[in-house]
């Protein structure tokens, strides 16, 4: 996500004055593109050595700026989120579904919202995922628990049944992708796939089931949500007087 592409979502012109956690920060894109925005401070956390690593290095990139700690930690341990204090902003973008537990996750990320704070996240979609939920959630599983060489052949079946839609004559369209995405992201298709089929645990949300479990247990208001690709875009805003269970 780029500068712009946050500050959009979020309708506003710079971060200036705000603080950023980011949870389960990944490669670390995010964190830079809240410290482009000008964020006053910066707090990038994941639970993946490997990941703290990646966005340690962004950092290191970014001229190593004193307002910008990068660390290991993780969503469901309460003691460690406690010591993170609240913050105006807390993003955390795909990662509170691949906790293993990911209403406790939301709700432990939604804990650090200051009062009249701003919570964005993203999700995968229930409602929009094809062919069901149910039916990602079995080939996951299975893919997981695959010999090397059974989990070669569900890839090249991903790729016939989604990658080509059954259809040879698709294979342009599909090459053309596959140049794009390697183009824009970086990412060569076969990670893309080995990622999308091993990527453990993971759940889905439903949209409103997101929304009312915010507003019921947190009164969050839902500023603005954008639905339609595999995750929904959520940006909620904390009350200026949160209500007396919230702890
Ligand atoms: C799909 S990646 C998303 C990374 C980044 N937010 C992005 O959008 O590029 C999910 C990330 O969540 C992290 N993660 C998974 N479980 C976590 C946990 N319990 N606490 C913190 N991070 C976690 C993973 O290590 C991984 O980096």
């Amino acid at each position: 996500m780029s500068a712009d592409k946050l500050l959009s979502f979020l309708g506003k012109e710079s971060l200036e004055g705000m603080d950023f956690l980011d949870i389960g920060s990944g490669s670390g894109l995010h964190s830079l593109a809240a410290f482009d925005a000008k964020a006053k401070r910066i707090h990038s956390f994941d639970f993946d050595p490997l990941s703290v690593r990646t966005t340690a290095k962004l950092r290191q990139l970014a001229g190593d700026p004193p307002n910008w700690i990068v660390e290991r930690g993780d969503v469901l341990d309460v003691d460690y989120l406690q010591r993170l204090g609240t913050w105006s902003l807390v993003y955390s973008w795909g990662v509170l579904h691949h906790t293993g537990a990911m209403w406790q996750a939301i709700e432990n990320a939604a804990h650090k919202v200051a009062p009249g704070g701003l919570f964005f996240i993203a999700l995968y979609s229930s409602n929009v995922v094809k062919p069901s939920a149910e039916f990602w959630l079995d080939v996951k599983r299975r893919y997981n628990a695959a010999s090397p060489g059974k989990r070669r052949w569900m890839e090249y079946w991903y790729i016939w049944r989604f990658g080509l839609g059954r259809n040879p004559l698709q294979l342009p369209q599909l090459l053309k992708q596959i140049y794009d995405k390697k183009k824009g992201r970086g990412m060569s298709y076969m990670t893309d796939v080995r990622d999308w089929l091993g990527g453990w645990p993971m759940e889905f949300a439903d949209d409103q089931a997101v929304v009312d479990f915010l507003k019921e247990r947190f009164d969050f208001e839902l500023v603005r949500m954008s639905t339609g690709e595999a995750c929904t875009e959520f940006l909620f805003q904390s009350p200026n007087n949160p209500p007396s269970s919230r702890n």
